[in-house]
């Protein structure tokens, strides 16, 4: 009798058990990776010319269109931003996974880009490099496909948007991170703001004295973590770079986005992000 009654006892603990794990993987699977979650943030610039002054800026990161990534969940991304009608709209790399079929995939998604109406401006992530990100053919294919889009992918260089320098860094990972080149034409006096998917780059020597912002992605917030921990895989050496804003040395202020998009297949507790700034005189 009282062996009958503890096999019943944990018959129900195992079973109670696999339930849970069942509902977990099925809401790590199924919907934390598609419930984006949209951050609003202000984001204070030295400088900033006075009619930029509470316009809008959206960072979208890592969004890895490719067969990982269902299409119409970010196309319904790109649609709710189109809603907000953003001024200035930045993609902070790992547009793709990239291979030899991407540029036709890209077209498709890349077409319903929302447009920033002053500016849309990207730089690459790793995957944008293709398989061990060392196909520098793949992401030159990407370059004009996203330019037929409205997307200018800045590689290692600066674009004036009103007065404000957006400042564009090439990716760490396939070795194409250039600062020196990007930096050491600009007036250091300009007010200006970086984009750098790989947060490690803020480690990086040939900044040049640059003070302000830098807008990353790559860690995806570390993409699954279990709660109250830190997250067991995430791709930079430095592991205070998680997601959300980090002070870094230098008069520099870091801003991880988790991203879009996903390279495993699941995400639990770190939500897809899409940041919403609103840019204002610091
Ligand atoms: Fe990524």
């Amino acid at each position: 009798m009282v062996n009958r009654g503890r096999r019943r006892f944990l018959w129900k603990g195992l079973g109670s058990t696999v339930a849970l794990a069942a509902g977990t993987g099925l809401y790590a699977w199924r919907i934390e990776p598609h419930w984006v979650e949209f951050v609003q943030r202000a984001l204070p610039i030295a400088n900033l010319p006075p009619p930029l002054a509470g316009r809008t800026l959206v960072q979208l990161s890592d969004l890895h269109v490719g067969p990982r990534v269902d299409d119409d969940y970010v196309i319904g991304v790109f649609d709710r931003v189109r809603a907000l009608a953003p001024d200035i709209v930045v993609f902070t790399g790992d547009f793709t996974e990239n291979d030899r079929r991407m540029p036709a995939h890209a077209r498709r998604v890349y077409a319903r880009t929302p447009l920033g109406r002053l500016a849309t401006v990207g730089v690459f992530g790793n995957h944008d490099y293709g398989p061990r990100w060392r196909h520098p053919e793949l992401a030159g294919d990407l370059v004009p496909v996203l330019a037929e889009c409205g997307i200018r992918v800045l590689r290692n260089e600066v674009v004036d948007v009103a007065g404000l320098d957006v400042v564009g860094l090439d990716d760490l990972w396939a070795k194409r991170f250039q600062p020196v080149a990007a930096f050491a034409h600009r007036d250091a006096a300009k007010p200006a703001l970086v984009l750098s998917h790989n947060p490690d780059t803020v480690d990086a020597p040939g900044w040049l004295g640059y003070q302000g912002w830098i807008l990353s992605g790559h860690t995806h917030g570390g993409q699954c973590k279990p709660p109250f921990l830190p997250p067991p895989l995430l791709p930079v050496r430095n592991r205070r770079y998680t997601s959300g804003e980090i002070e870094a040395p230098g008069g520099r202020r870091l801003y991880i986005s988790r991203g879009v998009g996903h390279t495993l297949m699941a995400r639990f507790n770190a939500r897809p992000e899409v940041t919403v700034f609103t840019l204002q005189r610091a």
